[in-house]
Protein backbone atom coordinates (compact mmCIF):
# COMPACT_ATOMS: atom_id res chain seq x y z
CA UNK A 1 0.00 0.00 0.00
CA UNK A 2 2.69 2.27 1.10
CA UNK A 3 4.49 1.66 -2.37
CA UNK A 4 1.44 2.72 -4.00
CA UNK A 5 1.07 5.38 -2.25
CA UNK A 6 4.88 6.81 -2.91
CA UNK A 7 4.62 5.61 -6.52
CA UNK A 8 1.34 7.84 -6.60
CA UNK A 9 2.57 10.93 -4.94
CA UNK A 10 5.34 11.45 -7.30
CA UNK A 11 3.40 10.82 -10.46
CA UNK A 12 1.08 13.07 -9.36
CA UNK A 13 2.81 15.28 -7.71
CA UNK A 14 1.63 15.59 -4.04
CA UNK A 15 4.37 16.19 -1.54
CA UNK A 16 2.74 13.35 1.53
CA UNK A 17 2.02 9.97 0.29
CA UNK A 18 -0.76 10.01 2.83
CA UNK A 19 -2.82 12.07 1.29
CA UNK A 20 -4.28 9.48 -1.11
CA UNK A 21 -7.39 7.54 0.06
CA UNK A 22 -7.83 4.35 -1.68
CA UNK A 23 -11.44 3.64 -3.25
CA UNK A 24 -12.76 0.74 -5.84
CA UNK A 25 -12.66 3.17 -9.01
CA UNK A 26 -13.36 6.86 -9.47
CA UNK A 27 -16.69 6.91 -8.63
CA UNK A 28 -16.40 5.79 -5.60
CA UNK A 29 -13.99 8.69 -4.87
CA UNK A 30 -15.72 11.29 -6.50
CA UNK A 31 -18.62 10.42 -4.44
CA UNK A 32 -16.48 10.58 -1.59
CA UNK A 33 -15.14 13.82 -2.29
CA UNK A 34 -18.38 15.30 -3.28
CA UNK A 35 -20.76 13.66 -0.14
CA UNK A 36 -17.66 14.75 2.28
CA UNK A 37 -17.78 17.79 1.13
CA UNK A 38 -21.06 19.60 0.53
CA UNK A 39 -23.34 20.64 3.00
CA UNK A 40 -27.23 21.71 2.78
CA UNK A 41 -27.67 24.89 1.82
CA UNK A 42 -24.36 24.83 -0.44
CA UNK A 43 -23.91 25.62 -4.09
CA UNK A 44 -21.72 23.80 -6.79
CA UNK A 45 -20.37 24.80 -10.17
CA UNK A 46 -19.51 22.35 -12.27
CA UNK A 47 -19.64 21.56 -16.22
CA UNK A 48 -21.91 19.93 -18.64
CA UNK A 49 -19.07 17.69 -19.60
CA UNK A 50 -19.40 15.50 -16.72
CA UNK A 51 -19.82 12.16 -16.52
CA UNK A 52 -22.94 9.99 -13.99
CA UNK A 53 -20.12 9.80 -11.33
CA UNK A 54 -20.45 13.72 -10.56
CA UNK A 55 -24.24 14.30 -11.84
CA UNK A 56 -25.68 11.87 -9.87
CA UNK A 57 -24.21 12.24 -7.07
CA UNK A 58 -25.35 16.14 -7.20
CA UNK A 59 -28.67 15.39 -8.39
CA UNK A 60 -28.96 13.14 -5.60
CA UNK A 61 -27.92 15.92 -3.18
CA UNK A 62 -30.41 18.39 -4.88
CA UNK A 63 -32.99 15.75 -3.49
CA UNK A 64 -32.38 15.05 -0.72
CA UNK A 65 -29.85 17.59 1.14
CA UNK A 66 -31.12 21.00 -0.75
CA UNK A 67 -27.88 22.15 -2.24
CA UNK A 68 -27.89 23.89 -5.79
CA UNK A 69 -26.19 22.99 -8.80
CA UNK A 70 -25.20 25.13 -12.16
CA UNK A 71 -23.99 23.13 -15.18
CA UNK A 72 -21.68 25.49 -16.96
CA UNK A 73 -22.63 25.30 -20.53
CA UNK A 74 -20.12 23.83 -23.08
CA UNK A 75 -19.35 24.62 -26.93
CA UNK A 76 -19.76 21.35 -29.21
CA UNK A 77 -16.01 22.02 -29.93
CA UNK A 78 -15.29 21.90 -25.67
CA UNK A 79 -14.69 25.21 -25.30
CA UNK A 80 -16.09 26.29 -22.09
CA UNK A 81 -17.56 29.67 -21.22
CA UNK A 82 -15.50 31.07 -18.85
CA UNK A 83 -17.12 34.66 -18.37
CA UNK A 84 -20.16 32.80 -17.70
CA UNK A 85 -19.05 30.59 -15.02
CA UNK A 86 -17.34 33.60 -13.34
CA UNK A 87 -21.15 35.00 -13.02
CA UNK A 88 -22.23 32.44 -11.13
CA UNK A 89 -19.84 32.33 -7.77
CA UNK A 90 -21.95 33.10 -5.11
CA UNK A 91 -21.36 33.23 -1.32
CA UNK A 92 -22.55 29.87 -0.40
CA UNK A 93 -20.67 28.54 -3.32
CA UNK A 94 -18.47 25.43 -1.96
CA UNK A 95 -16.90 24.06 -4.64
CA UNK A 96 -16.07 23.90 -8.49
CA UNK A 97 -16.18 20.52 -10.37
CA UNK A 98 -14.64 19.71 -13.70
CA UNK A 99 -13.58 16.70 -15.79
CA UNK A 100 -10.10 17.09 -16.91
CA UNK A 101 -11.15 15.72 -20.14
CA UNK A 102 -14.39 15.02 -21.88
CA UNK A 103 -15.02 10.97 -21.85
CA UNK A 104 -16.66 12.04 -25.01
CA UNK A 105 -15.03 15.02 -26.56
CA UNK A 106 -11.49 14.33 -25.52
CA UNK A 107 -11.02 17.95 -24.94
CA UNK A 108 -8.93 18.74 -22.05
CA UNK A 109 -10.16 21.56 -19.55
CA UNK A 110 -8.17 24.71 -17.94
CA UNK A 111 -8.04 23.25 -14.87
CA UNK A 112 -5.37 25.44 -13.14
CA UNK A 113 -7.19 28.33 -14.45
CA UNK A 114 -10.43 26.86 -12.97
CA UNK A 115 -8.70 26.15 -9.60
CA UNK A 116 -7.83 29.78 -9.29
CA UNK A 117 -11.12 31.16 -9.76
CA UNK A 118 -12.23 28.64 -7.08
CA UNK A 119 -9.91 29.42 -4.57
CA UNK A 120 -10.61 33.50 -5.37
CA UNK A 121 -14.25 32.66 -4.65
CA UNK A 122 -13.46 30.64 -1.08
CA UNK A 123 -14.56 27.49 -2.69
CA UNK A 124 -12.91 24.36 -3.25
CA UNK A 125 -11.74 22.78 -6.64
CA UNK A 126 -12.77 19.30 -6.86
CA UNK A 127 -10.85 17.12 -10.58
CA UNK A 128 -12.34 14.30 -11.87
CA UNK A 129 -9.20 12.75 -13.20
CA UNK A 130 -10.30 9.29 -14.97
CA UNK A 131 -9.36 10.55 -18.46
CA UNK A 132 -6.61 12.73 -17.52
CA UNK A 133 -4.20 10.73 -14.95
CA UNK A 134 -0.91 8.29 -16.24
CA UNK A 135 -2.41 9.92 -19.98
CA UNK A 136 -1.50 13.52 -19.51
CA UNK A 137 0.60 15.66 -17.12
CA UNK A 138 -0.69 16.51 -13.69
CA UNK A 139 1.32 18.00 -11.11
CA UNK A 140 -1.41 18.19 -8.11
CA UNK A 141 0.33 20.80 -5.82
CA UNK A 142 1.35 22.85 -8.89
CA UNK A 143 -2.03 23.32 -10.30
CA UNK A 144 -3.75 23.94 -7.00
CA UNK A 145 -6.57 20.98 -6.68
CA UNK A 146 -7.74 20.74 -4.06
CA UNK A 147 -9.46 17.46 -4.27
CA UNK A 148 -8.35 14.58 -7.54
CA UNK A 149 -10.68 11.66 -7.82
CA UNK A 150 -8.89 8.46 -10.23
CA UNK A 151 -9.26 5.12 -11.15
CA UNK A 152 -6.84 2.80 -11.17
CA UNK A 153 -7.92 0.31 -14.26
CA UNK A 154 -7.23 3.24 -17.24
CA UNK A 155 -4.88 5.27 -17.64
CA UNK A 156 -2.38 3.81 -14.48
CA UNK A 157 -2.70 0.34 -16.25
CA UNK A 158 -3.63 -1.14 -12.58
CA UNK A 159 -6.41 -3.69 -12.07
CA UNK A 160 -10.10 -3.03 -12.01
CA UNK A 161 -11.44 -2.40 -8.90
CA UNK A 162 -8.95 0.18 -7.73
CA UNK A 163 -8.23 4.30 -7.79
CA UNK A 164 -8.27 6.65 -5.39
CA UNK A 165 -8.72 10.38 -4.31
CA UNK A 166 -5.86 12.76 -3.58
CA UNK A 167 -6.87 14.99 -0.58
CA UNK A 168 -5.29 18.10 -0.26
CA UNK A 169 -3.87 18.54 3.70
CA UNK A 170 -6.11 21.46 4.88
CA UNK A 171 -9.77 19.49 3.24
CA UNK A 172 -11.32 17.84 6.10
CA UNK A 173 -13.97 15.51 4.43
CA UNK A 174 -16.72 14.00 6.05
CA UNK A 175 -15.86 10.23 5.99
CA UNK A 176 -18.54 7.88 4.03
CA UNK A 177 -17.49 4.85 5.56
CA UNK A 178 -17.02 4.47 9.03
CA UNK A 179 -15.43 1.11 11.17
CA UNK A 180 -12.24 -0.76 11.79
CA UNK A 181 -9.29 0.61 10.69
CA UNK A 182 -6.47 -0.92 12.85
CA UNK A 183 -5.89 2.76 14.89
CA UNK A 184 -7.35 4.28 17.76
CA UNK A 185 -9.09 0.96 17.90
CA UNK A 186 -10.31 2.75 22.00
CA UNK A 187 -12.08 5.46 20.01
CA UNK A 188 -15.91 5.65 19.18
CA UNK A 189 -15.18 8.01 16.25
CA UNK A 190 -13.50 7.51 12.52
CA UNK A 191 -9.67 8.52 13.22
CA UNK A 192 -8.69 11.61 12.23
CA UNK A 193 -5.54 10.57 10.53
CA UNK A 194 -4.45 10.04 7.23
CA UNK A 195 -5.33 7.66 5.25
CA UNK A 196 -7.41 5.58 7.97
CA UNK A 197 -9.74 8.67 8.24
CA UNK A 198 -11.48 7.43 4.96
CA UNK A 199 -10.08 3.96 4.38
CA UNK A 200 -12.31 1.71 6.82
CA UNK A 201 -12.00 -2.12 6.51
CA UNK A 202 -10.04 -4.20 4.91
CA UNK A 203 -8.31 -2.90 1.66
CA UNK A 204 -8.32 -4.50 -1.44
CA UNK A 205 -4.17 -4.94 -0.98
CA UNK A 206 -3.76 -7.24 -3.76
CA UNK A 207 -5.21 -4.81 -6.65
CA UNK A 208 -3.26 -2.24 -4.98
CA UNK A 209 -0.30 -4.15 -5.59
CA UNK A 210 -1.12 -4.29 -8.86
CA UNK A 211 -1.77 -0.58 -9.50
CA UNK A 212 1.17 0.06 -7.77
CA UNK A 213 2.73 -2.00 -10.65
CA UNK A 214 1.17 0.34 -13.11
CA UNK A 215 1.84 3.63 -12.08
CA UNK A 216 5.59 2.43 -11.88
CA UNK A 217 5.39 1.35 -15.25
CA UNK A 218 3.33 4.60 -16.55
CA UNK A 219 6.49 6.65 -14.64
CA UNK A 220 8.92 5.10 -16.56
CA UNK A 221 7.85 5.78 -19.73
CA UNK A 222 7.06 9.49 -18.87
CA UNK A 223 3.43 10.68 -19.21
CA UNK A 224 4.89 13.00 -21.84
CA UNK A 225 5.83 10.61 -24.29
CA UNK A 226 2.41 8.66 -23.32
CA UNK A 227 0.34 11.63 -24.54
CA UNK A 228 2.56 12.90 -27.42
CA UNK A 229 2.16 9.17 -28.74
CA UNK A 230 -1.53 9.59 -27.97
CA UNK A 231 -1.94 13.34 -29.72
CA UNK A 232 -0.54 12.07 -32.67
CA UNK A 233 -2.81 9.29 -33.48
CA UNK A 234 -5.25 10.83 -32.60
CA UNK A 235 -4.53 13.56 -35.24
CA UNK A 236 -4.43 10.93 -37.28
CA UNK A 237 -7.73 9.62 -36.67
CA UNK A 238 -9.14 13.27 -37.41
CA UNK A 239 -7.35 13.87 -40.69
CA UNK A 240 -8.52 10.04 -42.13
CA UNK A 241 -11.86 11.18 -40.63
CA UNK A 242 -12.32 14.59 -42.58
CA UNK A 243 -11.65 13.00 -45.66
CA UNK A 244 -15.44 11.10 -45.60
CA UNK A 245 -18.25 12.43 -46.70
CA UNK A 246 -21.27 12.23 -44.42
CA UNK A 247 -19.33 12.43 -41.31
CA UNK A 248 -19.95 14.38 -38.03
CA UNK A 249 -16.52 14.44 -35.54
CA UNK A 250 -17.16 15.82 -32.18
CA UNK A 251 -15.09 17.81 -30.18
CA UNK A 252 -11.51 19.88 -30.19
CA UNK A 253 -10.11 20.78 -34.26
CA UNK A 254 -7.21 19.62 -35.53
CA UNK A 255 -4.27 20.45 -33.91
CA UNK A 256 -5.78 21.34 -30.52
CA UNK A 257 -4.80 19.77 -27.43
CA UNK A 258 -6.64 16.74 -26.59
CA UNK A 259 -6.37 13.26 -24.85
CA UNK A 260 -7.01 9.91 -26.76
CA UNK A 261 -10.46 10.04 -27.39
CA UNK A 262 -12.16 10.95 -30.57
CA UNK A 263 -16.11 10.86 -31.33
CA UNK A 264 -18.08 10.87 -34.69
CA UNK A 265 -21.68 10.13 -35.90
CA UNK A 266 -22.00 8.62 -39.50
CA UNK A 267 -24.41 10.23 -41.07
CA UNK A 268 -27.65 8.07 -41.06
CA UNK A 269 -26.09 5.27 -39.28
CA UNK A 270 -27.21 4.32 -35.93
CA UNK A 271 -23.71 4.62 -33.58
CA UNK A 272 -24.30 1.18 -32.35
CA UNK A 273 -24.92 -0.30 -35.61
CA UNK A 274 -21.38 1.19 -36.46
CA UNK A 275 -19.69 -0.31 -33.17
CA UNK A 276 -21.21 -3.45 -34.01
CA UNK A 277 -20.04 -3.76 -37.17
CA UNK A 278 -16.55 -2.48 -36.41
CA UNK A 279 -16.77 -5.30 -34.25
CA UNK A 280 -17.89 -8.35 -35.96
CA UNK A 281 -16.31 -7.28 -39.11
CA UNK A 282 -12.70 -5.74 -38.69
CA UNK A 283 -12.21 -6.64 -34.87
CA UNK A 284 -12.21 -3.27 -33.78
CA UNK A 285 -13.60 -2.04 -30.22
CA UNK A 286 -14.91 1.20 -30.02
CA UNK A 287 -17.96 2.73 -27.54
CA UNK A 288 -21.26 3.66 -28.76
CA UNK A 289 -24.18 5.20 -27.23
CA UNK A 290 -24.03 7.74 -24.41
CA UNK A 291 -20.97 6.91 -22.68
CA UNK A 292 -22.77 8.07 -19.00
CA UNK A 293 -22.40 11.77 -20.16
CA UNK A 294 -26.14 12.46 -21.00
CA UNK A 295 -25.18 16.32 -20.64
CA UNK A 296 -22.06 16.01 -22.48
CA UNK A 297 -24.00 14.44 -25.72
CA UNK A 298 -26.42 17.49 -25.22
CA UNK A 299 -23.52 19.84 -25.58
CA UNK A 300 -22.62 17.88 -28.52
CA UNK A 301 -25.72 18.46 -30.42
CA UNK A 302 -25.84 14.26 -30.16
CA UNK A 303 -28.72 13.37 -27.83
CA UNK A 304 -30.77 12.17 -30.11
CA UNK A 305 -28.31 9.52 -31.69
CA UNK A 306 -25.48 9.21 -29.10
CA UNK A 307 -21.92 8.69 -30.93
CA UNK A 308 -19.12 6.07 -31.46
CA UNK A 309 -16.09 6.78 -29.73
CA UNK A 310 -13.07 5.59 -30.43
CA UNK A 311 -9.75 5.61 -27.72
CA UNK A 312 -6.32 5.47 -28.13
CA UNK A 313 -3.65 3.87 -25.68
CA UNK A 314 -0.10 3.94 -25.32
CA UNK A 315 -0.06 1.00 -26.47
CA UNK A 316 -1.76 1.34 -29.86
CA UNK A 317 0.31 1.54 -33.24
CA UNK A 318 -0.21 3.40 -36.36
CA UNK A 319 -1.03 0.19 -38.61
CA UNK A 320 -4.28 -0.28 -36.12
CA UNK A 321 -5.18 3.62 -36.87
CA UNK A 322 -4.60 2.69 -41.14
CA UNK A 323 -6.63 -0.26 -40.61
CA UNK A 324 -9.75 1.88 -38.45
CA UNK A 325 -9.54 4.20 -40.74
CA UNK A 326 -10.51 2.05 -44.06
CA UNK A 327 -13.30 0.32 -41.93
CA UNK A 328 -14.56 3.39 -41.60
CA UNK A 329 -14.52 4.21 -44.48
CA UNK A 330 -16.33 1.13 -45.91
CA UNK A 331 -18.89 1.44 -42.85
CA UNK A 332 -19.48 5.12 -44.88
CA UNK A 333 -19.93 3.95 -48.27
CA UNK A 334 -22.89 2.41 -47.73
C1 LIG B 1 -14.73 11.19 -16.97
C2 LIG B 1 -15.05 9.98 -16.16
N1 LIG B 1 -15.34 10.11 -14.86
C3 LIG B 1 -15.60 9.06 -14.08
C4 LIG B 1 -15.63 7.79 -14.59
C5 LIG B 1 -15.96 6.64 -13.68
O1 LIG B 1 -14.85 5.85 -13.49
P1 LIG B 1 -14.95 4.46 -12.70
O2 LIG B 1 -15.53 3.48 -13.65
O3 LIG B 1 -13.52 4.14 -12.32
O4 LIG B 1 -15.80 4.65 -11.53
C6 LIG B 1 -15.34 7.58 -15.94
C7 LIG B 1 -15.38 6.23 -16.50
O5 LIG B 1 -15.48 5.96 -17.64
C8 LIG B 1 -15.04 8.70 -16.75
O6 LIG B 1 -14.76 8.58 -18.04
Amino acid sequence: MNKARMALSKLLGFSNPNDVAFTNNATMALNLAIKGLVKPGDHVITTMLEHNSVRRPLEYLKRTSNIEVDYVPVEPSGEMDFQALKGLFRSNTRVVIATHSSNLLGCILSIRELAELAHEHGAVMLVDGAQTVGHYPIHAEDMKLDLLAFPGHKGLLGPQGTGGLYIHPEINLEPQMHGGTGSQSEQPEQPDIRPERYEAGTPNVPGIAGLAAGVEEIYKIGVEPIYNHEWTLTQQIIEGLQELKGIRILGPKLGVARTGIVSFVLENQDPAQTAFELDRQYGIAVRAGYHCTPLGHESACTLNTGAVRVSVGHTTEEQEIDALLRAVYQLSQR
